[in-house]
C-alpha cells in the first residue's frame, strides 16, 4: 500500500508518500480500498506537532476515507465484501488501504461518488453535533459561523439553511461571491471588518442565537459579546494557532493570553442568559452508536439534496505538500480531498 507520512514537524513538505505490505483486517474490521482521503485543519496542526491528540511523528495523519470494502476480518459480517463505503479512520487515513473497525464504516448510497463521500464524515458530523445535537438552532434564529467557506463552514450553512435559520459567515472576500451562492445570508471579511461590530449591525443590535466558531482566543471573547440572550457559543478548534507554516510558540502563547479563561463564568453565563459548549469529533470515539444514528439523517438529507458535499480541490498523493499549501493559503472554498 502507499501512505502519505508525516515525517518530521514543519511545512507541508514533511509530507512524504512511502510504501509498505498491505495490512490484513483484525477480528472485527473491514479493509477498504481507498479512493479518497479528507483532509481536515486538524491534520494540518498534526503535521506542525501542534495537535496533542496526534501519535507521535512520524505518523500517517487522517481522519475519514471513501472506498470500496476488499476483506473482512474474524467476526466482521462478510457481507461487506465489494460494498461502496465512507469511513472514520483513527489517524492512518491519508492511504490507498486501510483496516477499521466495522462501526466505523458507513455504506455509501448508490450515486454518492467516493470523493463525496471521503468529504462528508468529519464536516457534517461536526456541524450536525454543534448545529442539531447541542446547538439546538431553530428556525428564524441567526448563525454565526467562522471560516465559512471551510468543509465544516460550508456542510453548517447548508444544515442551518435547511433547518430555516439565517446564516451570517466569515470567510477571505475573495470567496464572498461563492459562498453567497451557497446559501450564506450576510458575509463579513473578518480580515479587515471588525466582526462584531459588522454581526450587531446585520442584526439591528440584537446579536446572534448561535455561533460556530473554531478560530479560538478573541474570537470567542468577541462572540460571546455578540451572543443574543439566550445565544449559544460552540467552540470546536484553534486554528489561529497556525499564524504560520510551522509551529510558532509565540503564536500559540498569544492564543492562550486571548482566550477567555475568566470572562465565561457561572455567574456571567446565569445573568446574561447565555450558553458555552465545545465539540471534539476526535473524542466521540465512544459514542459511535450515536454518530451512526446523526449519520443516518445526514444521509437521508444527501438523497434530498440538502446535504451537498463541496470539493475546493483534490489533489494526488505526490501532491499533498500542495494540499495542505492550498488550505494554509486560504484559497479552498468547500473541501480538499487526496486520491491514491
Ligand atoms: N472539533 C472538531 O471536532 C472539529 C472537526 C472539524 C474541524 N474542526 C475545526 O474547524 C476549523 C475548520 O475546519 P475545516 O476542516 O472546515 O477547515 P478547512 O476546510 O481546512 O478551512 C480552512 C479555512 O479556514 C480559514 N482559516 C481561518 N484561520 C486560518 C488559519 N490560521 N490558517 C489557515 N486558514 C485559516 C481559511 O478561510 P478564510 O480565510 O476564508 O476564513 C481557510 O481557507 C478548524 O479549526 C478545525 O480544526 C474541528
Amino acid at each position: 500500500m502507499r501512505q502519505i507520512w508525516i515525517t518530521r514537524a514543519g511545512p507541508p513538505e514533511v509530507l512524504q508518500v512511502r510504501e509498505a505490505p498491505d495490512p490484513e483486517p483484525k477480528a472485527g474490521e473491514l479493509r477498504i480500498r481507498v479512493e479518497a482521503s479528507g483532509i481536515n485543519f486538524a491534520d494540518i496542526l498534526g503535521r506542525m506537532g501542534m495537535y496533542p491528540d496526534q501519535p507521535p511523528i512520524p505518523v500517517v495523519p487522517g481522519y475519514e476515507v471513501g472506498g470500496r470494502v476488499d476483506a473482512a476480518g474474524q467476526g466482521a459480517e462478510r457481507s461487506w465484501i465489494g460494498r461502496d463505503v465512507i469511513a472514520l479512520t483513527r489517524f492512518g487515513g491519508y492511504t490507498d488501504t486501510i483496516c477499521v473497525p466495522a462501526k466505523q464504516v458507513f455504506a455509501r448510497p448508490a450515486g454518492m461518488s467516493a470523493l463525496d463521500g471521503a468529504a462528508i464524515p468529519v464536516n457534517y458530523f461536526t456541524a450536525w453535533q454543534l448545529i442539531v445535537v447541542m446547538g439546538a438552532l431553530k428556525r428564524d434564529e441567526t448563525m454565526l459561523v467562522h471560516s465559512a467557506g471551510g468543509g465544516v463552514g460550508i456542510a453548517a450553512t447548508q444544515i442551518a439553511k435547511h433547518l430555516g435559520a439565517r446564516v451570517i459567515g466569515t470567510a477571505s472576500a475573495s470567496k464572498h461571491a461563492e459562498l453567497r451562492a451557497l446559501g450564506v445570508d450576510h458575509l463579513i471579511d473578518y480580515r479587515t471588518e471588525d466582526f462584531e461590530a459588522r454581526t450587531r449591525e446585520i442584526t439591528g443590535g440584537r446579536g446572534v442565537d448561535l455561533i460556530l466558531d473554531a478560530v479560538g482566543g478573541d474570537s470567542w471573547k468577541k462572540g460571546y459579546r455578540v451572543l443574543a440572550p439566550t445565544g449559544r457559543l460552540g467552540m470546536f478548534g484553534v486554528s489561529a494557532a497556525a499564524s504560520g507554516k510551522e509551529r510558532n510558540v509565540l503564536g500559540f502563547v498569544s492564543l492562550l493570553a486571548n482566550t477567555p479563561w475568566f470572562q465565561f463564568n457561572p455567574l456571567s453565563l446565569m445573568n446574561a442568559n447565555k450558553g458555552v459548549f465545545g465539540v471534539n469529533l476526535g473524542h466521540m470515539w465512544g459514542e459511535v452508536d450515536r454518530i451512526r444514528e446523526w449519520a443516518e439523517g445526514l444521509l437521508d438529507l444527501w438523497a434530498q439534496g440538502v446535504v451537498k458535499p463541496k470539493i475546493a480541490r483534490s489533489f494526488r498523493f505526490e501532491e499533498a505538500p500542495q494540499a495542505h499549501h492550498f488550505i494554509q493559503d486560504r484559497r479552498n472554498i468547500g473541501k480538499v480531498l487526496l486520491v491514491p
